[in-house]
């Protein structure tokens, strides 16, 4: 009964261990190992005037170019790690040559409008770093910087990062959007462009190699639980039957000793039948003839 009870115990005790450790396990991983993320969008409104359409095609109204403004705001950008999260605007313009484009180069010459306009420089992603790109164009009193994703044909943007260029509001935009802007620029057209925060998210995420770290321990501490436990439930058996073991033989060792003691048969006439004659210790009566005794010795 003790026994169960100290036992019950020991896989209560070792139970909550292990939920205690996980738990402790899973608050690492919430806490120290997952990183968390900081980043806003940005409303981008492109206006422009799209000229009269097709002037090739309209002989009849040559004259007539009515320009038709258009305009569209979208929550497609995302504000760049070490920029500025202030709204911007002003005339969108790329490098001046097209083998220019990525900017890479600080001698860049972007087709900026007339000294003291704003204007924004759009550039594609490639070649070198954000934050050369985003250098290159605040050296030349841009306004703002939109680099727009290559490569990949998705509406993705990444938060990026430019450590040391932190006075200037830059964005990234999807690449089909920084396709169709590219598409208006060479057509011609001035484009302007309004950047507008948008609104913070707050992403979490856990690195692979923590992860790993993180599951790598938990196993190994879980097996060596696991290898305690088998060791105390061994060593629980052994114990056990090395107690048998032992009852055993010290039941044959005292059958052994009591065959060994002597054996007489009472006859009618010894003492052991008189009526004052001592009870027999064992069975508590009387000795009877023919009776068969074993002589217990006095010690
Ligand atoms: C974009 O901004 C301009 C100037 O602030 C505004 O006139 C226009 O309505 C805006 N476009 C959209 C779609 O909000
Ligand atoms: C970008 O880099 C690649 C390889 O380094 C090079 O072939 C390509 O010409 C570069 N593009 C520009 C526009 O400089
Ligand atoms: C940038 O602006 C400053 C002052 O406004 C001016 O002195 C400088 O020449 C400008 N740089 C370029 C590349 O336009
Ligand atoms: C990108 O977004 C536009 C609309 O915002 C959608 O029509 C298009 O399918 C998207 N493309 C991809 C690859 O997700
Ligand atoms: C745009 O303007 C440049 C000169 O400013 C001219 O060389 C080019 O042909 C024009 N492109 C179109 C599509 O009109």
């Amino acid at each position: 009964m003790a026994m169960s009870l100290i036992q019950a115990c020991r896989s209560l005790a070792l139970s909550t261990w292990l939920l205690s450790f996980c738990f402790v396990h899973l608050l690492c991983l919430d806490f120290t190992v997952a990183e968390k993320e900081e980043w806003y969008t940005a409303f981008v409104n492109i206006t422009y005037a799209e000229p009269a359409p097709d002037p090739g095609a309209g002989a009849a109204g040559g004259g007539g170019t009515t320009a038709e403004l258009h305009t569209e705001k979208t929550e497609c950008g995302r504000y760049g790690e070490h920029s500025p999260k202030q709204d911007a605007r002003g005339e969108v313009v790329m490098a001046s040559s097209a083998h220019d484009r990525l900017a890479c180069d600080p001698n860049t010459k972007f087709a900026a409008p007339a000294h003291g306009k704003n204007w924004i420089a759009l550039i594609p992603k490639g070649n070198c770093t954000y934050r050369d790109k985003i250098r290159n164009a605040f050296l030349q009193n841009a306004s703002a910087v939109v680099i727009f994703n290559v490569g990949s044909n998705t509406n993705e943007t990444i938060t990026m990062s430019h450590a040391g260029v932190e006075d200037i509001v830059a964005i990234m935009i999807p690449e089909p959007k920084g396709k169709e802007i590219v598409s208006l620029l060479e057509r011609n057209i001035t484009v302007t462009m309004y950047i507008t925060i948008g609104t913070r998210n707050l992403q979490k995420y856990v690195s692979r190699t923590s992860v790993v770290f993180v599951s790598i321990s938990f196993i190994v501490l879980m097996i060596i639980s696991l290898a305690w436990l088998v060791f105390y439930y061994i060593q629980r058996f052994r114990y056990a039957n090395a107690r048998d073991r032992n009852q055993r033989r010290l039941g044959d060792a005292a059958k052994k000793a009591i065959s060994k003691l002597q054996v007489r048969t009472i006859k009618k006439g010894d003492k052991e039948t008189e009526p004052d004659f001592d009870n027999c210790a064992v069975c508590i009566e009387g000795y009877k003839p023919n009776d068969v005794v074993r002589i217990l010795p006095c010690r």
